[in-house]
């Protein structure tokens, strides 16, 4: 295939972003749970290592960019001017050059440009109700290529062109850097466009293909917060789609959102409104119930859980155990068969197979300064409205009795009962009603 050839990825990040109204750098906002910037650069990644990302001062030791080289622009005055930072670092024969705000690219948009034999633009045609997006118009004189005009500088009649600059380029690294610096500072908005280069070199009889994408979605260009949302929608049908494909039960696909990196085995069933953040791994015939909100949790096989439960900081429920309404699960191992069904905090807990935990039962794993935790065995039995305070350990088989305060270790076979004696006055009622005035 053509793309094994030597090429070089440059993404261009530096821009301000202030279109976003944002004090979190554009990049670095997420779909998915996942930063926009990463989609751009694992997409790269799947052809070559050697990306380039050209971006702001306080960012090119990011963390985010730990395995692609950084090239600095100090102030952002235009994509031809981003560009040009990355010039020294281009050691290949090809460059692919493309905007770091457009997050749904796939590997197939890049491969129709990389196996094109010239240097190609990639152009899409924009869908009747995004026609005033301010993308660049590809202007086209009998099918060839004439000129980008930015939608700024745009006239009345050029506006209406609805053939758009995508953003994603590809030249040959030679005649990029011939002909990078005498890209002009624009007059209307003192930028250096990039895409005054394509004029340029069509001017110096060099060819440009333009390759037309059939797709919208995959071009979307993110500088507003209401770009993000939309880019979040593609992305969650996306994965929705996947899910569903792989034989994961939705009951209302639209309303459960996903994380990039969620894993759901085939035959789980997921209800309505559910929420599911980084760091999730579904395996099969579980059950998430209505209105639950999940994050960093493996769920083993035929656990249920909620509806409106929430899962949190590193769980994970072992196989066919279950936690009901109103349980908040944080940081615990919930053994084979155990359950928590009704309006429970199990925090940094370890809790056996087969054990019961009574409703309204909370671990007290905090005591304002650090994290305590709480062990609980095999086929205990916590009575409902227990407050288990940590650090704590209850034995196998014990029984906690309802309503209890436990802050002592209860060994293994124990019944432990902390709680006021009741106190039955017979007839006590009766004179305390007669002792009412307005009560016969
Ligand atoms: C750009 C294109 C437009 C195209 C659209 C596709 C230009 C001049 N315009 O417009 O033709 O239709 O993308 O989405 O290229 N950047 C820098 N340094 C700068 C300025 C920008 O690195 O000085 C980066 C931005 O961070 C961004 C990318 O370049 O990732 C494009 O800049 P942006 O301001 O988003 O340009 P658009 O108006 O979207
Ligand atoms: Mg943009």
């Amino acid at each position: 295939m053509c793309w094994t050839m030597s090429i070089n990825f440059v993404i261009l990040a530096a821009g301000k972003g202030t279109r976003m109204n944002s004090k979190t750098p554009k990049f670095f906002q997420t779909i998915a749970e996942k930063p926009i910037i990463r989609y751009i650069i694992d997409t790269c990644k799947h052809f070559s290592s050697n990306i380039i990302v050209v971006t702001q001062e306080s960012l090119l030791k990011h963390e985010l960019f730990a395995d692609v080289t950084t090239a600095q622009q100090s102030s952002p005055k235009g994509t031809g001017d981003a560009i040009l930072q990355a010039i020294p670092f281009l050691n290949a024969d090809n460059t692919i050059i493309l905007c770091g705000d457009m997050p749904l690219i796939e590997t197939k948009h890049l491969e129709l440009l990389m196996n094109s034999s010239k240097n190609s633009l990639m152009t899409m045609v924009i869908p009747d109700e995004f026609r005033d997006m301010p993308y660049g118009r590809v202007i086209l004189n009998e099918g060839n290529f004439e000129k980008i005009i930015e939608y700024k500088n745009a006239t009345d009649s050029e506006k209406l062109v609805l053939l758009a600059n995508t953003g994603v380029y590809k030249i040959e690294t030679s005649i990029l850097k011939k002909y990078i610096g005498k890209i002009k500072q624009n007059p209307l908005t003192q930028e250096f466009y990039l895409t005054d280069l394509f004029e340029i070199l069509k001017t110096n009889g060099i060819d440009i293909s333009v390759i037309q994408s059939k797709e919208y979605w995959p071009f979307h260009g993110i500088n507003t917060m209401e770009d993000l949302a939309k880019a979040e929608e593609i992305m969650q049908n996306r994965l929705r789609k996947k899910f569903m494909n792989n034989g994961v039960k939705l009951l209302n696909p639209k309303t459960t959102y996903f994380a990039f990196d969620t894993q759901i085995d085939s035959e789980v069933v997921i209800e309505q409104n559910v929420i599911i953040k980084k760091g999730v791994r579904i395996h099969s015939n579980a059950r998430i119930n209505a209105f639950s909100h999940i994050s960093e949790c493996e769920i083993m096989e035929k656990v249920e859980i909620g509806p409106f439960a929430r899962v949190r900081g590193n769980a994970k429920f072992m196989e066919s155990s279950a936690i009901g309404n109103f349980v908040e699960v944080k940081g615990s191992l919930i053994g084979k068969n155990s359950k928590a069904k009704h309006l429970s905090y199990i925090g940094d807990a370890t809790i056996g197979s087969d054990s019961n935990i009574g409703a309204g039962t909370i671990t007290c794993n905090y005591d304002g300064v650090k994290k305590y935790k709480t062990t609980i065995g095999n086929k205990a039995f916590v009575g409902s409205n227990s407050t288990l305070i940590a650090p704590l350990a209850i034995g196998d088989n014990t029984i906690i009795g309802a309503g209890s305060v436990i802050n002592k270790d209860v060994s293994k076979n124990s019944l432990a009962i902390a709680r006021c004696k009741q106190n039955v006055i017979s007839n006590g009622a009766e004179k305390i009603w007669k002792s009412k005035k307005n009560v016969k």
